[in-house]
């Protein structure tokens, strides 16, 4: 039996925010209260730290193959950044090939994270089609891989983009089996035209990405996603929300009591359209998609989080060095390597800009950061708060540093940083999963291959060992 006692933290949930000690034993938070006896464990001094739950990131892509070429960060460097960036859990979207059987698909991401991660993660599957075989094999992955959550591309057309039968399909196939459905929300076909059109006009340059992807086919794709859903009666979480006109249509639909649920990620809180306007090409570095808008979205995305019309922050991890890899478009924008490094800045960019500046409370923080995530991806609450019967995924966060975001410093191996000269405010100390240090006085002191593969519970299912009863994860 291990033993740990955190002490003289202030425990923030998604709840509540109180001083209390941690007792950890063989990994699982056994019991909080006030002054709880060391019974021989180790002590684990938090003063001055709040302790959070570690974050749960939704969304990632490590050692994923994309535009020709292959992210960077794979499910080693990928998860210890995240560690120190205080997230404990990632899901990963496992993609998959048409005529090819989902169960391969799986195999093969098993295979790139089963040795290699550090902390513990899930994976998404990708639905391109719905063939008869597909069909067949999808409740088995639900059931035997607890894969619950389906995702369907709107748009990369002539690659991963799914058409809006498929989509159709996949929704109902979620009705009935307890799976969330994710999008990415782009007009893919329209999309297309455009870049086609701008290419002929001779306009090359990192730019022209945003100009050719605008918010209207954002907010397009993600009203007919939600129509769809509303036909039949699933539910829906659209990844990557960047813009006014999509947060709006996910806003209308939660007011009509419709399981729609939207995240956004940080790179859209923070940074803006005129990034990709930064001379020598250095605007490829900002290339996302959708892309990101005109800074005046900030403030509404920033708005939604606070009122419930967004849920959660993914990061989107899906790093490429600039050197090789975002140089694949010089002369050509539709040829940079869609996606950016933000795994390890998601956290502490949210507590930053979005507890420190006074748009979100330490609550609101932790909810989005980590609880709503678990919830929704059937992970609570073994993951995502800190509770007797979860997991002892826990971060000691100092909130008094003062520190710069840099490439110089990230633990990733991607050769820049989307929030190069940032200041922030506050930084993950220690991190613990299920009780083990990973990160330890801001080393790294855990090992590849540690993290476990979740095998999630249906959409609105309670993730609760049944020894451990607690409440069920609901979800609003
Ligand atoms: O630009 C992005 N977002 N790259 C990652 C793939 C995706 O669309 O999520
Ligand atoms: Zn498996
Ligand atoms: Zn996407
Ligand atoms: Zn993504």
């Amino acid at each position: 039996m291990t033993r740990k006692l955190i002490r003289n933290g202030v425990i923030v949930t998604a709840a509540d925010t109180y001083k209390g000690d941690i007792l950890i034993e063989n990994g699982v938070i056994t019991a909080i209260g006030l002054d709880l006896p060391a019974a021989g464990a180790e002590i684990i001094d938090a003063s001055g730290c709040y302790v959070f739950p570690g974050g749960v990131d939704p969304h990632t892509h490590l050692d994923m193959p994309f535009g020709g070429t292959v992210t960077v960060d794979d499910f080693e460097s990928g998860t210890i950044a995240a560690a120190f960036g205080g997230t404990t859990t990632v899901i990963d979207f496992c993609l998959t090939s048409k005529g090819e059987p989902l169960g391969k698909a799986v195999d093969i991401w098993h295979a790139k994270s089963r040795d290699k991660a550090v902390i513990d993660y899930g994976f998404h599957l990708m639905v391109s089609e719905l063939s008869d075989a597909v069909l067949e094999e999808l409740p088995q992955m639900i059931e035997n891989e607890g894969i619950t959550s389906l995702k369907v591309f709107m748009a990369y057309k002539n690659t991963f983009q799914a058409d809006d039968g498929t989509l159709f399909k996949t929704l109902q196939m979620a009705k009935q089996e307890g799976a969330l459905v994710m999008v990415h929300a782009e007009n893919g076909d329209v999309i297309e035209y455009l870049v086609e059109q701008a290419l002929e006009a001779g306009q090359t340059d990192p730019i022209y990405h945003a100009l050719t992807r605008p918010p209207e086919l954002e907010g397009e794709a993600t009203g007919r996603a939600i129509y769809l859903t509303e036909l039949t009666g699933a539910q829906l979480y659209v990844v990557h929300v960047t813009c006014a006109e999509a947060a709006l249509k996910i806003a209308e639909a939660r007011k009509k009591g419709l399981r729609i649920y939207g995240e956004t990620c940080p790179q859209y809180l923070v940074l803006d359209q005129s990034y990709l306007e930064k001379p020598d090409f250095e605007g490829a570095k900002y290339v996302w998609s959708p892309p990101l808008r005109e800074a005046w979205n900030q403030e509404v995305l920033w708005s939604a989080l606070a009122s419930g019309g967004l849920q959660t922050l993914g990061s989107d991890q899906c790093s490429f060095n600039f050197k090789g890899q975002k140089e694949l478009g010089r002369g050509d924008f539709s040829k940079i390597p869609n996606g950016g490094p933000t795994i390890e800045d998601r956290f502490t960019l949210l507590y930053s800009e979005g507890v420190e500046k006074g748009r979100l409370t330490l609550n609101q923080f932790v909810d989005i950061v980590s609880t709503t995530s678990a919830k929704l991806f059937g992970l609570f609450p073994r993951k995502g708060t800190i509770a007797v019967g979860s997991d002892a995924d826990i971060v000691l966060f100092d909130p008094s540093v003062t520190r710069t975001l840099s490439a110089e410093t990230h633990h990733m191996k991607v050769d820049y940083s989307a929030f190069e000269g940032m200041e922030v405010k506050g930084e993950p100390v220690s991190v613990l999963s299920r009780g083990e240090f990973v990160i330890r006085d801001k080393r790294f002191v855990g090992q590849a291959g540690r993290g476990q593969y979740l095998r999630r519970s249906r959409f609105g299912e309670s993730a609760a060992s049944p020894a451990a009863a607690q409440p069920s994860g609901s979800v609003s």
